[in-house]
């Protein structure tokens, strides 16, 4: 093996404000197998990340939630947490942006920029929101198309026809949180003057960047490079830059900094120099980013890295988007799914191995199709590889569980297995974990057809020492196979170091043959993936979207869609009688304590007696409803949640959240009446 190596990883720093959901597991899964299999190898290898939790959308986030941005950042962050260590991802730091680190560090690198003459200020006009007291990001104006005139488009680019403006060209501009049209203002913004950096950045994107994506920049780099508006006004949640009062460092200045801080922070605990990382060549430095944040990875922060003394990534990885059965994430068809929600029914062990599956270092979507998913996971995780273990050490076991020697032909198996140390190796170091994936399974291939062709149930009843010579090479096959799966599946590998008594294995472990020992009891290692829990994941994310428990995030912008929702197409009276509502009076009401939106209702709709349970809680006390009359959908299908069926729904207007208003009917209206 080479000599060891210093390696720093990163992953893109999640929104504080969101959940973490299976597209965003594309890439830290991916960088968790990288950086495990380096570890294996016995290189130095560290893997940083934090949560991103500045900007426009947090402060607004935490606003409607009526608390801090401290406090839902330090929610989330929670949250974050657990959701990585519950998918084994294990990073070295997982820290924070809005940290003494990444203050002082923005700062310092802002003071480079500033000193070396990169940073202009002049006024630029921007729409302001008179009622909510703010300057309006793009993505916080909502307006017609100029383009292809659609309705409710954002302030840069309409998603009906894929054209880019400016907010100002929509006629009919509406401010998302208030809905109040904007007004133009004129501030003044510092500029990062990028365009001084275009020579280093030619050369460097074509020794750091992925082909592709040299490519694509290189256009880009043709023209003068624009000024980065890197300045927001106040309201604004992030640090304020050091001698303009009232100015804050733009949400994507101090986000990749936010990489050099869980680094420094990781540095004063473990007793490491940060320098040693951030300095100098002694250390490489690889980030992993999607597809839709190159620019900033591979323009803005290089310059930034470059024009402070500090070193610049060594490579930037790059990877496409998830789909699921072929299409965009959704979330009406329940395919946008949180990581919480996918580990509520099912182990992280499947989603792992599909993954690396698809998985390689190309720019290209990977899809998730629940059909294939469920056929690879059987058919070869359970079928090929689990089943090896399974079937054979549960026959050694009736023997004595004590592995005997390798005989000779068992010993061309092992030695094909051995030998395919380096080229699994080098695709895990290009991360082609999907070749890496496929050699593995061709030695469970080479293993299962040994075991078939030497028959042992058969042998068993007569010669068990031979038996045992089989099981002893089909087990050390399964063994090694394992070990080069493990920086995919760790704690599957876990439980076969467990098996076979041994401290963790390293990449070197594949070398060795374990004979003449007694195997520990065998553990179960994993179970046929079916079809049901996948279902429930998909009815539970679409649950995620109903007003029951909406994500927070989205309901500010929904609450403006919701003041332009269209009217829908028309439909006929009989339609409209399919839908049967009734008057119902609320006799029982309790919050359910495990969910923050939910409450528990019972209801009488004359003919009987409903449970439904709302999403309703920020907005009522359960006390206040009890006694009220109200109207609900009594013939909808009724719905399994996780707290129990819903069987109804209640009748309310409003965006959600605290805005909740119940639909009542007037004074006379009996329970169980129709209404029409
Ligand atoms: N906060 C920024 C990154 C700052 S890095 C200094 C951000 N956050 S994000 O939460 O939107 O995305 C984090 C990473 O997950 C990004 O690299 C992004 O490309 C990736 N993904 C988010 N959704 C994804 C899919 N649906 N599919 C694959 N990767 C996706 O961007
Ligand atoms: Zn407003």
């Amino acid at each position: 093996m080479s000599e060891k190596r210093k390696i720093l990883v990163t992953a893109a720093l999640p929104y504080a404000n969101g959940d973490i959901h299976l597209g965003h597991l594309v890439e830290y899964l991916q960088t968790d197998y990288w950086v495990r299999f380096q570890k294996m190898r016995g290189h130095e290898c560290f893997y940083m990340c934090a949560d991103d939790t500045h900007g426009t959308p947090i402060m607004i986030s935490a606003r409607n939630q009526g608390i801090t941005p401290e406090e839902l950042i330090a929610r989330n962050h929670e949250k974050h947490v657990k959701d990585f260590a519950d998918f084994e991802v294990e990073f070295d730091n997982f820290y924070s942006t809005n940290s003494p680190e990444n203050k002082e560090l923005s700062a310092e690198i802002y003071s480079h920029m500033e000193k070396n003459g990169h940073i202009e200020t002049r006024k630029i006009v921007q729409y302001y929101c008179e009622h909510d007291k703010m300057f309006l990001p793009d993505r916080f104006v909502k307006g017609t198309c100029p383009n292809c005139q659609s309705p409710n488009q954002y302030g840069d680019s309409c998603d009906a026809c894929g054209a880019t403006y400016s907010s100002f060209e929509m006629t009919d501009a509406a401010c998302v949180i208030c809905g109040t049209p904007p007004v133009e203002k004129e501030s003044e913004h510092l500029f990062f003057k990028l365009n001084h950096f275009k020579d280093f950045l030619q050369q460097w994107v074509r020794q750091h960047t992925p082909k592709e994506v040299a490519n694509k920049l290189d256009e880009w780099l043709n023209d003068d490079l624009k000024d980065w508006d890197i300045s927001r006004d106040a309201p604004y949640f992030g640090f304020e830059i050091p001698g303009k009062p009232g100015k804050y460092f733009y949400v994507w200045v101090d986000a990749p900094v936010g990489y050099m801080s869980a680094t420094k922070k990781w540095c004063a605990s473990s007793g490491r120099d940060f320098d040693e990382f951030w300095k100098g060549n002694e250390t490489e430095l690889y980030h992993f980013i999607g597809k839709d944040i190159v620019y900033f990875h591979t323009l803005f922060w290089p310059a930034m890295l470059h024009n402070a003394g500090y070193k610049t990534p060594d490579q930037v990885f790059v990877h496409g988007f998830l789909t699921v059965n072929g299409e965009k994430m959704s979330k009406s068809k329940g395919t946008f799914i949180n990581a919480r929600t996918y580990l509520n029914h099912l182990p992280p062990l499947y989603l792992r191995y599909y993954y690396a599956c698809k998985m390689g270092p190309s720019l290209d979507d990977i899809d998730l199709s629940f059909d294939d998913f469920i056929l690879r996971v059987n058919g070869e995780l359970i079928g090929k590889i689990t089943n090896l273990a399974s079937r054979a050490v549960q026959m050694l076991n009736k023997i004595d569980s004590t592995l005997g020697t390798v005989p000779v032909e068992g010993m061309e198996l092992i030695k094909e297995a051995k030998e395919k140390s380096e080229t699994i190796a080098k695709h895990y170091e290009n991360r082609e974990f999907s070749r890496a994936t496929i050699e593995i399974r061709n030695l469970a291939d080479v293993a299962n057809r040994f075991f078939d062709a030497a028959e042992p149930w058969k042998t068993i009843k007569t010669d068990a020492e031979k038996t045992r010579e089989t099981l002893t090479t089909v087990i050390n096959m399964f063994r090694m196979i394992t070990v080069y799966l493990k920086p995919i599946l760790p704690s599957y590998a876990e439980k076969v170091e467990a098996l076979f008594v041994e401290e963790p294995f390293t990449w070197q472990s594949a070398q060795q043959i374990v004979e003449n020992k007694k195997m520990a009891e065998f553990q179960h290692l994993a179970k046929r993936l079916e079809k049901q829990p996948i279902d429930n994941i998909v009815a539970d994310s679409k649950e995620t979207v109903n007003m029951d428990n909406k994500p927070e995030e989205t309901i500010v912008e929904e609450a403006v869609e919701n003041t332009y929702e269209p009217i829908a197409p028309t439909i006929d009276f009989e339609d409209f009688l399919k839908v049967d509502l009734r008057v119902a009076k609320i006799v029982e009401a309790e919050a359910i304590e495990e969910a923050d939106k939910l409450i528990r209702l019972k209801v009488d709709i004359g003919v009987e007696t409903r449970h439904i349970i709302a999403g309703i809680k920020k907005a009522y006390n359960p006390e206040d409803l009890v006694g009220k009359n109200i109207i609900v959908v009594a013939n909808l299908k009724p719905r399994k949640m996780k707290f129990g069926t819903s069987e109804g729904m209640l009748l309310a207007a409003g965006p959600g959240g605290k805005e909740v208003f119940l639909l009542s009917p007037a004074e006379g209206a009996i329970p169980g009446e129709r209404v029409h």
